[in-house]
């Protein structure tokens, strides 16, 4: 007699396709042939090109290649838009975008075959998931447009708003970029991805009938050229850009120094983790969720397993077994889990990955099915024996293509795991709560999902860490990044400050000049320059004060090595942080007197006293925040709870502003170290000596060797050091040269450093509007999600 398991495995599911009679009606009934969608009106189809459905190679439609002109339009449509967009107030777009939450529910059919069709992914996925999300996006930020006046009452929307989507999740990642802009009161120049236009299109229809006012949604369609044109257009404010990391990269470098905001999602290689004590069962199904959704062409896929020693044999046992139940097949119908790659051209890319791997040893293990011949498609995939630095274990696929490899003890996990240069999701099995949410924190990601995988919500933001990109979508996280604090509207001009000294080798003048030398301060100690090179500063009346080191190169690498030697400072308690913060001002005040002195000896300043005041002040402030920036737990529509972590970026180069010397750096080095940053401090280049008299403040303070380094020296040179070092993790530039910052933003794109940059202006150190808050403490974190779901 059978068993039942038996029984079930020889029972087949029939084909059960969805329609596609509206969607090809949809179709027709625009000629098959799309213009582009600018201030509420179509233009003509022209210099089109081929949409085709990725499963079988038909033409969908013809869509158009935007010019520069039309996109001129659209941004100039967009502009006009925008002052009326936002006087509608919060609660005239709060009911524009409900309506557009509920025409997208109420014609999520045939938004979901439109999408099937237009990408290869199953209906399953479009049906059950994008659409669903899309809406939810579209219903959580017309909350936030009602709420914007009391949240966020310091800001203001940034202006227009570019933003460039993939096509691996279109109406997804459209709702994702457009619902919070919108809220904030943006207008916005939209562009899909040439491969996946369709959606978006038929969206700019929902914004008609649900009322959008002509221009604060404009489409426009085309390859990465319309891309280009839109982030080089002067009229654009900020850009969001999803996709490869490397579009991301020239997308950094062409906006470097244009004061465009800027957020980047990029690409991924996830680990998913199974230890010993997982429910392997459960694991296996995560597992499937996790790298054959959307055929792994997810940012976020789990595309690297990483199991326990003890278990991994049986894992990969049962992985297989699961993968022979994987239905590849036409994307329409219900009961397929695999469907078809975008286009041939990702075909070509993953099995080219797939074969390098093969030639270079690693065993590759698909099941025994077959893909229709038609289209383009890729089976379920796996790889073992690869090394971890191997192209496969490194590299994002984006296909259907898992590498497994083990591990023995959670330590060494934590270690692979964080061996990529990206940073963006990872997810973690384990039964024991403890063990996962002491691994989660180590690791370097934006998402974490604790026995779950590709868990979404509009609450809960996301985003990655290093080459993964910076910003957050969805959330309060995600809406700052389409707002622009008030403060930033008052900030004055850059000061002037006096002529740069050149530098000299430190033995020049006299045989006691190397001793008189103001020296760095590296590792908790104070250290001769490398180079040997000394400047004099001079005071405000022309007289000379001091000679300071001149850093190097290798003096910022020596410092970023005890910066990260120092790693127990982002682990001490906050509480202690705010201890050493507040032990700082206490010895600062005992010689208030003396630093008083110093400042009004540089810059002649009568408000030097007032300056020390303030920045005493500050040290308390940016104590007091130490243990109150605290994350907060999201409830999304899932049993659990999602925790927002606010964790310290890493190390952080400082180049601090000339204008009060003490005060400017006072407040950008605390809140960095409030926060469990380490940091690396360039001075004032003007006047830099209240920087150097502080060394016996911080030794006397308890402030561990390391966390905090000052190097003097030339801004710019330093800076440059500090951009394109491959162990800095942020870097903040606010001495006011405009050619300076755009230089850190340029130079930054290499590894895709955060960067908080001034530009030509100055800011008032003493308004507290300007120098603090929480747009410092966010330039000062960056937020991990931990979902957490109860009772699995
Ligand atoms: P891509 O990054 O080239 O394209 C994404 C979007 O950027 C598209 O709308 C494209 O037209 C636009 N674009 C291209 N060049 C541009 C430029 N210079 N300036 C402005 N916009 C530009 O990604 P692509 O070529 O579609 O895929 C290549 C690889 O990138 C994939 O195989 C995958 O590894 C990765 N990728 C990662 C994604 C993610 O979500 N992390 C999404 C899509 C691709």
């Amino acid at each position: 007699m059978p068993t039942i398991k038996e029984i079930l495995q020889t029972m087949d599911y029939g084909p059960a396709p969805e329609s596609t009679k509206e969607a090809q009606a949809w179709l027709d009934q625009h000629g098959r042939r799309f213009g582009l969608f600018i201030d509420n009106e179509w233009t003509e189809a022209q210099d089109t090109f081929a949409s085709t459905n990725p499963a079988d190679g038909v033409e969908l439609a013809q869509v158009t290649q935007a010019t520069n002109d039309d996109v001129e339009r659209a941004v100039a449509a967009a502009r006009r838009a925008q002052p009326g967009w936002v006087a509608m107030g919060g609660h005239g777009r709060a009911k524009v975008m409900y309506a557009i939450a509920r025409l997208l529910q109420k014609h999520s059919r045939l938004f979901a075959v439109l999408e099937t069709l237009d990408n290869g992914k199953t209906i399953r996925e479009t049906r059950d998931a994008d659409l669903p999300l899309a809406a939810r996006h579209f219903y959580h930020h017309a909350g936030w447009a009602a709420l914007q006046a009391e949240e966020f009452a310091d800001y203001r929307a940034v202006g227009v708003v570019g933003q460039i989507v993939p096509w691996n999740f279109p109406v997804l990642m459209l709702a994702w970029k457009i619902a919070p802009a919108l809220a904030a009161g943006n207008t916005v120049v939209f562009k899909p991805a040439e491969f996946t236009s369709l959606t978006a299109l038929l969206f700019a229809e929902i914004c008609q009938q649900a009322g959008v006012p002509a221009g604060v949604v404009n489409i426009v369609t085309g390859d990465g050229r319309v891309g280009e044109a839109i982030v080089n257009h002067p009229g654009i404010d900020k850009l969001a850009f999803t996709g490869s990391t490397e579009v991301g990269r020239i997308i950094r470098k062409a906006t470097a120094g244009s004061g465009k905001k800027l957020s980047l999602e990029l690409g991924g290689k996830s680990p998913f983790i199974v230890f010993d004590d997982a429910d392997l069962d459960a694991a296996v199904e995560g597992l499937v969720d996790s790298i054959w959704f959307n055929q792994g062409q997810v940012c976020c896929a789990g595309s690297r397993l990483l199991v326990q020693e003890s278990v991994y044999d049986r894992f990969i046992a049962k992985v297989k077994a699961r993968m022979q139940n994987l239905r590849v097949g036409s994307p329409l119908d219900k009961s397929n889990d695999i469907g078809a790659l975008v286009d041939p051209v990702q075909q070509q890319r993953i099995h080219g990955l797939v074969e390098a791997a093969r030639a270079e040893g690693c065993e590759i293990w698909q099941p025994a099915c077959e893909a229709p011949t038609a289209g383009s498609w890729y089976l379920p995939t796996l790889i073992t024996g690869a090394s971890t630095s191997a192209a496969v274990a490194q590299t994002e696929i984006f296909g259907p293509v898992l590498v497994a490899m083990s591990f023995r003890t959670p330590g060494e996990a934590v270690q692979l795991v964080n061996n990529t240069v990206y940073g963006l999701a990872a997810c973690v099995w384990s039964e024991s709560i403890s063990l996962a949410l002491d691994v989660a924190p180590q690791i370097k990601a934006g998402v974490v999902w604790i026995n779950t995988a590709n868990q979404f919500d509009a609450a809960c933001g996301f985003g990655g860490y290093k080459e993964s990109g910076f910003g957050r979508e969805g959330g309060k996280e995600g809406m700052y990044e389409y707002l622009t604090a008030l403060s930033e509207d008052a900030r004055p001009a850059a000061p002037v400050v006096a002529a740069k000294a050149a530098a000299k080798p430190a033995a020049g003048d006299s045989p006691f000049a190397v001793d008189r030398t103001a020296k760095l301060y590296i590792g908790g100690k104070q250290a001769r320059p490398d180079g040997a090179y000394s400047r004099a500063i001079h005071g405000a009346d022309g007289s000379f004060l001091a000679d300071i080191g001149e850093g190097s190169r290798k003096d910022i690498r020596n410092a970023v090595e005890a910066a990260h030697k120092a790693a127990g400072w982002s682990k001490a308690t906050a509480h202690n942080r705010a201890q050493v913060l507040y032990y700082i001002a206490e010895n600062l005040a005992i010689r208030a007197d003396e630093f008083a002195g110093r400042i009004a000896a540089q810059t002649g300043s009568k408000d030097a006293a007032r300056e020390v005041q303030a920045s005493i002040e500050r040290l308390f402030y940016w104590a007091a925040w130490a243990d109150k920036y605290d994350g907060q737990a999201h409830q999304p529509p899932m049993h659990g709870i999602t925790v927002a972590l606010n964790e310290p970026v890493g190390v952080i180069g400082i180049v601090c502003p000339n204008e009060n010397p003490l005060l400017g750096f006072i407040s950008l080095v605390a809140p960095a170290l409030a926060l469990g940053n380490r940091v690396i401090a360039v001075p004032s280049e003007a006047h830099p000596l209240s920087a150097t008299d502080l060394y016996q403040v911080l030794d006397t303070s308890d402030l561990p060797g390391g966390a905090l380094n000052i190097v003097t020296g030339s801004a710019d040179e330093l800076a440059r050091t500090l951009a394109t070092h491959g162990d800095i993790d942020a870097v903040w530039r606010h001495d006011g040269s405009a050619e300076g910052c755009a230089e850190v933003e340029r130079l930054s794109s290499e590894t895709l450093k955060r960067t908080w940059v001034g530009g030509g202006k100055g800011r008032d150190w003493f308004d507290a509007k300007q120098a603090c808050g929480r747009a410092v403490l966010q330039h000062a974190s960056q937020v991990k999600n931990v979902w957490i779901p109860y009772g699995v």
